[in-house]
This record gives structure tokens, sequence and C-alpha cells, in this order.
């Protein structure tokens, strides 16, 4: 393995980046453009009884107006998620799609909509979360179910001396990546390509296909860039299919961004929690019972689950676990996958639990964790993959500084504020999924990558671009990587944390392949310096092959494959079904700070140290900015982020970016941050697993343990605003 893995690497893609070139879906230009605008629904439940069109069907510009009753009829089902169609006349949410409307310009369709009159029979709409909890039901997360006990709980809580129970709650949040969703759609005859902002092109696919009943070779989706998902841009939601079904109506490519009020509601969210949580420890802090109840909202046409009780199944080491999830329906817009889905609010509500416990044995939180270290995976009794989160621990608490912690809550000050100093354990599963790729070494001396999938921002174009680099030997300015078009080989979704894992080995089979089809040209060549040569005694350095045991015998690829026909050499790979091992998993451990005014109860975070075991780094550059990434939401999580829901018409109050908060720069401390670097022996390839969401998780719980130790208030509904410590 050559050094350019795990180096620094600049973003291959920066330059397009910073200078406007990279081409995200709205910025595509197609002829004949016209702009569909989406008409919402402003109650929350019941039943559109009349969509007056008339004043807009005469306002300038406008070519159609899409409504039910008019739309085109397709086939709903063909969507694995319950979308706002158009097909019938029902209101489930408030900021539901009710109506399109298509025009020249999009000035004329957002005029032409703010025409649009409607009438609705109201429903007096659920939206009482607690109210609802009778009502609630079990349900499963990406296939797991979230109930799950192992041990006998019950007998675990007669052994033990001390018990917490407590409930901890997170509110509903919004993704809002910068880029807000965009679809671009253009029919050709019964052919459909679509430029949409989605972290899956071939779900996109496969679900316009379905929904249109057409082949799926019929349907071509691109997107090169993507401007943040998060999870949001997951799997299309109804403005894809709208925007699809406006073309077909308007006969017209059509254009549809939503506005930022609409990136609340219809394109998922990260459900409400109420956690209720029991502890039970001998006085040496060893757990005897562990027992995590998770009650979250879903819509009422389709359950989503938010799983946070997935990482208590195997953060500690207890041999009494008990776990039960159940779904809330309201009518509000479906939630969905929000970065460490389940992950981020579970581990908040378990770190905050597990800081009580120490507290009420009057303990160090690290010494407890130490305690209760799980050495093999509670629940399936198997050795994890590779763990080395005693480590992060210890590593983590030194660079903090953690020794010189003074233990009593509201002991340390700076001057006038309270100070204080949390901890938190991190987790996330260490994933990966079927992939495909091909690599094409060209005659030019560069080379070519390819991948079905998409750049969600996270450094996927740079981290294929470091694979081909390693296997081919060449610098990494010699070779383009593409991504984003569903003519690629089939890549996976980017989500999960999964992209490296899946996307790496495929791309170095693929590369490897064509160094072996190199390899056996230059040892059949007469006019090769490598003529004859043994596949062992050829190597590769700096896009040149070369004799070892006489380096100066050797010639470039390009003059090999000139001489060659001038011809490209190029595999493809693919991973077929994968097998994912529920052991392998990441962890991290992060140390928190903050200071408190004690007038003004304003917490402020000042300080993170954290350290990740997450396998090998790919990139040392691109995986620091992910991890920051997810502390700063962690942080947001914490103290910041809360969508407000008006409880009788189901409106956010807050769908803007300047009354939904989430912190600035100035909010941002000094975030120190490292990784233990071990590869995961357990892995295809290089032995990274999954970076992008580890970073949130914990960081909520870190940050509410620091604010408990600097003002002896326990807060356990997030975020903390100043409210809350008056
Ligand atoms: Mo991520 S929430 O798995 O896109």
């Amino acid at each position: 393995m050559s050094s350019i893995i795990g180096a620094p690497l600049d973003r291959v893609i920066g330059p397009q980046k910073v200078s406007g070139t990279a081409k995200f879906a709205a910025e595509f230009r197609l002829p004949n453009l016209a702009y569909g605008v989406i008409v919402t629904s402003t109650v929350a439940a019941g039943r559109v009884l009349r969509i007056d069109t008339s004043q807009a069907e005469l306002a300038q510009g406008v070519i159609a107006i899409l409504k039910p009753g008019n739309a085109p009829e397709i086939d709903p089902k063909g969507s694995e998620n319950a979308l706002s169609l158009l097909q019938d006349d029902k209101v489930h949410y408030n900021n539901q799609p009710i109506a399109v409307v298509v025009a020249e310009r999009l000035h004329q369709a957002q005029y032409a909509a703010s025409l649009v009159r409607v009438e609705y029979q109201e429903q007096t709409p659920k939206l009482d979360f607690l109210a609802g909890f009778p009502d609630s039901h079990p349900g499963s997360h990406v296939g797991s179910p979230g109930d799950k006990s192992f041990g006998d709980f019950d007998a675990g809580m007669r052994q033990a001396e001390v018990k917490i129970d407590q409930v901890y709650t997170t509110p509903i949040q919004h993704h809002n990546p910068m880029e807000p969703h965009a679809t671009m759609a253009e029919w050709q005859g019964d052919r459909l390509t679509l430029h949409d902002a989605t972290q899956h092109i071939s779900g996109v696919q496969e679900t316009l296909a379905k929904v249109f009943g057409i082949p799926r070779e019929n349907v071509r989706v691109i997107s090169p860039y993507v401007g943040g998902g998060f999870g949001c841009k997951g799997t299309p939601w109804s403005h894809v299919v709208l925007a699809a079904m406006a073309a077909k109506q308007a006969q017209r490519p059509v254009k549809l961004v939503l506005e930022r009020p609409q990136m609340f509601g219809p394109v998922g969210a990260r459900p409400r929690t109420h956690q209720h949580i029991t502890l039970g420890a001998a006085r040496d802090g060893k757990l005897t019972a562990i027992r995590h109840e998770t009650h979250a909202h879903t819509s009422t046409i389709e359950d989503y689950l938010e799983a946070s009780v997935f990482p208590t199944r195997l953060m500690y080491d207890c041999p009494n676990i008990s776990t039960i999830s159940r779904i809330v329906p309201l009518n509000l817009g479906t939630p969905t996958y929000m970065r460490a889905p389940g992950v981020a609010t579970g581990t908040y509500a378990l770190e905050v639990a597990m800081d009580e416990l120490a507290y009420e044995l009057k303990m160090d939180p690290l010494e407890l964790r130490m305690r209760n270290y799980a050495e093999i995976d509670p629940e399936t009794k198997q050795p994890f993959s590779e763990k080395s989160l005693r480590q992060c621990y210890q590593r983590a608490a030194e660079r903090f500084g953690w020794s010189k912690r003074k233990y009593e809550p509201r002991s340390m000050r700076d001057g006038h504020l309270l100070v204080g100093w949390g901890m938190a354990t991190e987790t996330y599963p260490g994933r990966h999924m079927p992939a495909n790729a091909l690599v094409r070494l060209l005659p030019n001396g560069r080379a070519l990558v390819l991948c079905g999938s998409q750049e969600i921002g996270t450094g996927t174009y740079t981290i294929m671009t470091q694979v081909v680099a390693d296997v081919l030997d060449m610098p990494p300015d010699k070779i383009d990587a593409q991504l984003g078009d569903t003519d690629f080989p089939e890549g996976p979704l980017s989500a999960g944390s999964m992209t490296v894992a899946s996307i790496s080995p495929v791309i170095q089979k693929a590369a490897e392949e064509v160094r072996s089809k190199l390899l056996q040209m230059a040892a059949a060549d007469a006019q090769s310096p490598l003529d004859g040569a043994a596949p062992n005694d050829i190597g590769f350095k700096d896009g040149r092959l070369f004799l070892k045991s006489a380096p100066a015998k050797g010639e470039n690829y390009s003059a090999l494959l000139g001489r060659h026909g001038n011809q490209p050499l190029e595999a493809t790979a693919g991973s077929g079904e994968v097998k994912n091992n529920p052991s392998i998993n990441s962890f991290g451990a992060i140390f928190a700070e903050v200071s408190v005014d004690p007038d003004l109860c304003i917490v402020r975070a000042r300080r993170i140290v954290a350290v990740y075991d997450v396998g090998r780094i790919m990139n040392r550059k691109l995986a620091h900015s992910q991890f920051i990434g997810g502390i700063v939401w962690g942080i947001s999580l914490a103290l910041f982020e809360d969508m407000a829901v008006d409880p009788r018409t189901g409106r956010v109050m807050n769908a803007n970016l300047a009354d939904y908060h989430v912190p600035v720069n100035a909010d941002i401390p000094e975030i120190d941050v490292s990784a233990m670097d071990i590869p995961d022996p357990h892995l295809d390839s290089y032995g990274a697993r999954g970076i992008g969401e580890i970073g949130i998780t914990g960081t909520g719980a870190a940050i509410a343990n620091a604010v408990f130790h600097a003002t002896g208030r326990r807060v356990r509904d997030v975020p903390i605003t100043p409210d809350k410590l008056l």
C-alpha cells in the first residue's frame, strides 16, 4: 500500500466547487425549461374540497396547474415511501404538497401559486405526542426489530444496589442542507432524464420507473454534486415525482426547487423522542441491568422508527438488557434518517443516564465507563472486529486534562462563569453495501474511475482517486473520478457512513485487474523492456512499469498502451451481495468543557477533545472534516436545534434558517480530534469503517453532562436553552 492512503489530500473537486463550475441539480441548463412551484396545505388533517385555480390560470406565463383530478395518473405504490402525488384529496400533514403550478419563469410560477385558493374539510389533527402514547405500536429500523431483550432485566434490577430511572427527551430536527431539494425532469417519449439532488441516484431511478410504469433503463438520473444530504436526500420524496409529472403534463422540461419553508415537513425530519432509561448497578459501579424504552413520532401514513435503543444493546458489558421501541403516529410529515439516525438521540439519553449513575455512585464518570467496558459484544457474545475504545478514553482524557477535574458540581469557575467538564462514549455501526465500479487506464497516461454512487460533500471523489492512485501507482492529478450518473456501474446509496467501506474494495479490485492486464501485456511484448519478465518481478511506480531486479529497465503505461493500438485498458468489479457483521462497530470518546453564565444561564461550548476508533483513516484531512462536522451538529443537538410546531394547526413555526437555530462559527469552540487509525481486519480492502456519523453521537451527552457539572442542574430535555436553567 502506498503512502497516498491516509494522506491529507485536498478534495480533488475543490477547484470546481470554489469556482462555481461544479453543477448542482438546479444549475443545469436545458432548452425550453419551465418552472414548477409546489402549493402546500395549510391544514394538518382533512380533505381538500376544492382548489380554485381560476385566478392563477389567468396569470402571466402559466402553462399548467396540476391538482387532484387533473394530475397524470401514476402508480403511487411504486414508491416504497408514502408520497403525496395528487392522486387523492386527503391531507395528512401541514405543508403537504397539494398542487403544482408550472410557468415560463420562476417568478411567474411563484406568483400564480399565491393565487391558488384552497377549501378544506378540516379534521382535528393528532399533534399531541404524549397523548398519542396509548395509540403507539412497535416498529423496526432497516429490518432490525425495535424490541430486543437479552438476559433477565427484572433479575438484574433485584441485584442492583443503585438505580437510575429517568426520562430524556429530544425535539424534532430538520436536516436543512444548504442546497435545498431540487429536481429537473425531462421526458423524451417514455424516457425520463432527471437531474436530482439525491443521496441515491439508483434509488430514484428505481422509484421513478415503478411509479411511471416504465423500464428502469428508461430512467437516467444525473447528480454529480450534492450540496449536503444528511439523510433527507436518501429516498425520493414527493417533489421528485411531481417534477416528472409536471414535465409530462406541460410537455416541457421542468425545474422544481423546494423553497426553504418547504424543507420543513414534506422531506423528512428527525422525530421527537421520549426515552425512558432505567439503570441498575452494584456499589462498585458494575451494571446489573439496563432498560431503554423509546417513544418516537411518525406520520399517520407511514412508519419510521428512530432506533434510539440500538446503541444501548452494545455499549456496555451488562448481562441483562431490555430495549423497547414504540412509534406514535401524528399528523406531521414522515420522519426519516438524519445523521446517525437513532444513535445520535440514543447515545444522548444513555450517556446522560450513565453520568447520573456515576454521581449516584460518587464515582468518576470515566471510571464508571471503564468498569463496564465491553470486551465482547454483549448481545451476540462475539468479539468486536476491532475495538480500541479503551485507548480512545485514555488518549482523549489525557489530551483534555480530565485528571485535573474537580468532581463536585459547581466547583470549577473562570471568573464569574461556571465551568463544567463532561464526557461520553460514542458509537456507530461499521456496515457496507453492494457496489460496482469501473477503472479505465487511457493511452494518454491518465486513468478514469467511475461509480454510480454520488458525492454528498464527504469526499467520495477524492477517496476514489486515492484508491486508484494507490493500486496503479499514479499521481492523483492524473486520475479523473466520476460519480452521479445511473449510466455508470451501479453504486451504493450515500448513507449510513457506508460509502468508503462499500466502494473502496471494488475500485481496488478493478484497478488491480487493470494492473494485471498491463503486466501481462508488457511481459508478452517483444518490444517492451519487460518482455519475458515474471509477474512478480514487475513493479509499478509513478505511472511506470519497471523490473524490480533492474529498476532502470521499464516504460510508462502510455508507451506500452501506445504500442497496443492506443486502446484503453479497463476492468469492472462488483461486490455482489454483502453480509454485514453486527460486531463490526466503531467507537469514540468525547470530552467537553462548557461555561455557564450564572445570571443569564447562557451555555457556551468552550473546548472539545474526541478520539475515534473507526478502522483505517483513508484521508486525514477529509476525516477531520467529517468528525468535526458531526461534533458541531452534536453541539447543536445539545444547545440549539428545536423545531416548533403549532399544536393547533401542525404548522412549523420556525420554518426558516433565522428562527430554526443552528450554531454559527462563533458558537463553536476549538475541537481537538484524532483517530486510532487501526485497520479493521474483518473488512475487505483497507479496513476503513465509516466516519460520517459517529461525531454527532455522544457529543450531546458530553455537553449536557458538562452543563450538569458546571451548574449542578440536570436538564433532561435538549436543547438546553437558558429558560431550562433558570
Ligand atoms: Mo445518513 S442519516 O445515513 O444519510
